[in-house]
C-alpha cells in the first residue's frame, strides 16, 4: 500500500484504513493478531474504532474494540507504528449509557475522550471523529470544544462523521474565520453501490442514522479537496458477492454497476471487490476507504486494490455506463 499525507496535518496514513467495529464480537482470540498483523504486513498503519463499538451486541461492554487495539499496541510495542482514529459523541442507542440527548455537549464528548484514551492506553488520539452531527448546535460551539481538547493535547486532529456537506461547509467557514485548521477529513458512508435509488430509500437529515455521501457531498469534496475516509466502502461485500447481496445494496443501478465492475475485473485481472475499492481511490479528491472485514483472506483481497490503476474514463464508466 502507498501512503498519503493528509493535508493540513502531519499524519501520513496508508491508503486503506482498517475498521475494527467487529473486534470483540465477530473477531476474537487469535483472529485479532492475525488480522492486525496481516494489515500491518501489507503496509497498513491506520486504525478506525469508536467509543461505542459495539454496544448493540447483546452482553457487550462498550469500548471493547478500543481495548483490543490498546492491548495489541502494548503487546507489540507498536504505538508509534499506527495512526489511531476513534470517535465519540454518539447519540443514545440501546445499551449505550447516555442519560440525555446532549450527545455533543462538551462534558459528554470530554468524558468520551477520557474513556477512549484510557481504553486505548495512549496519551493522545491522532484523529478524533465526532460520530454524528447535532444540527441543533451552532458549528462554532462544536469546533471550540474540539479546539479546547486539541490544545489540551488529548487529540491531534479532528473530523466529522455522518455530517452533511452543508454543515461541513459551515464548519470550514467558521474555522477559516477563526484561524483554525478545523475538520481535516469527513467520514460518511460511501461506495460504488451508493446510487440515486439507494439515497431515496435513506432519510438523510436525521442525525441518529448513518449518512451516505450523495452527489452533492461528492461535488463539495471535489471542490474543496477535503479528504473523505468513507466507511462501508465495500458495500458490505456487495461486489465480492456478485452484486446479489446484501439486499439493501441491490438497486437496479447498483446491479448494473456490479455488471460493469465484473467486466472490468476480467480485463484488468483483479477481483470485483478490488475494482470497486480502486474506484474510490481514483476520485478527484483524496479518498482513504475504511475496510471492515473479519477475515484475513478478504482483507488481503481488499488491500490488493492498491495495485489497480483506473483511467478517468474507466472511473466515469463504472459510475455512469456508456
Ligand atoms: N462512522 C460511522 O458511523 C461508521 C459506521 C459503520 C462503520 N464504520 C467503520 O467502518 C468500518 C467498515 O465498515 P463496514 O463494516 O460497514 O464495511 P464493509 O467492508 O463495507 O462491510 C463489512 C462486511 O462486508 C463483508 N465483506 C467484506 N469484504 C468481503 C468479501 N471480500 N467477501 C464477502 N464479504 C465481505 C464482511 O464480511 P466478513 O467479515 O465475512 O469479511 C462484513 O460483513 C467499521 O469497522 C468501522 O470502523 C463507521
Amino acid at each position: 500500500m502507498k501512503t498519503i499525507d493528509i493535508p493540513n496535518t502531519d499524519l501520513t496514513v496508508s491508503e486503506f484504513c482498517f475498521g475494527t467495529m467487529q473486534f470483540g464480537n465477530k473477531v476474537t482470540g487469535l483472529a485479532i493478531d492475525e488480522l492486525f498483523n496481516a494489515y500491518r504486513d501489507a503496509g497498513g498503519n491506520f486504525l478506525d474504532t469508536a467509543h461505542c463499538y459495539s454496544v448493540w451486541i447483546d452482553g457487550q461492554t462498550d469500548g471493547v474494540s478500543e481495548r483490543i487495539i490498546g492491548d495489541y499496541l502494548r503487546r507489540h510495542n507498536s504505538r508509534d507504528q499506527f495512526i489511531i482514529a476513534t470517535k465519540g459523541g454518539h447519540p443514545p442507542v440501546a445499551n449505550y449509557r447516555r442519560n440525555d440527548n446532549g450527545y455533543l455537549a462538551p462534558y459528554r464528548v470530554m468524558a468520551d475522550i477520557d474513556d477512549s484514551l484510557s481504553r486505548l492506553a495512549i496519551d493522545e488520539i491522532d484523529l478524533y471523529w465526532l460520530h454524528r452531527d447535532d444540527p441543533r448546535l451552532p458549528v462554532g460551539e462544536i469546533l471550540e470544544m474540539l479546539e479546547t481538547e486539541r490544545k489540551r493535547g488529548r487529540i491531534r486532529y479532528y473530523g466529522g462523521s455522518n455530517w452533511t456537506s452543508e454543515r461541513l461547509a459551515e464548519a470550514k467557514q467558521y474555522a477559516t474565520a477563526n484561524n483554525m485548521t478545523g475538520f481535516v477529513a469527513s467520514q460518511p458512508r460511501w461506495n460504488l453501490a451508493a446510487t440515486t435509488e439507494f439515497y431515496k430509500k435513506e432519510k438523510r437529515q436525521n442525525p441518529g442514522i448513518l449518512l451516505t455521501a450523495n452527489n452533492g457531498d461528492v461535488a463539495w469534496h471535489t471542490e474543496t479537496g477535503l479528504p473523505m475516509i468513507p466507511y462501508t466502502s465495500t458495500a458490505n461485500g456487495f461486489f465480492a458477492r456478485r452484486g446479489e447481496a446484501p439486499k439493501h445494496w441491490c438497486t437496479q443501478e447498483g446491479v448494473a454497476r456490479y455488471q460493469r465492475v465484473e467486466k472490468l475485473s476480467q480485463e484488468l485481472n483483479a477481483s470485483p471487490n478490488q475494482i470497486a475499492l480502486a474506484w474510490l481511490r481514483h476520485q478527484a479528491f483524496p479518498v482513504i476507504p475504511i475496510l471492515g472485514t473479519s477475515k484475513v483472506e478478504n482483507l488481503k483481497d481488499a488491500v490488493g486494490a492498491a495495485n489497480v490503476s483506473l483511467s478517468t474514463a474507466q472511473v466515469n464508466w463504472l459510475r455512469d455506463g456508456d
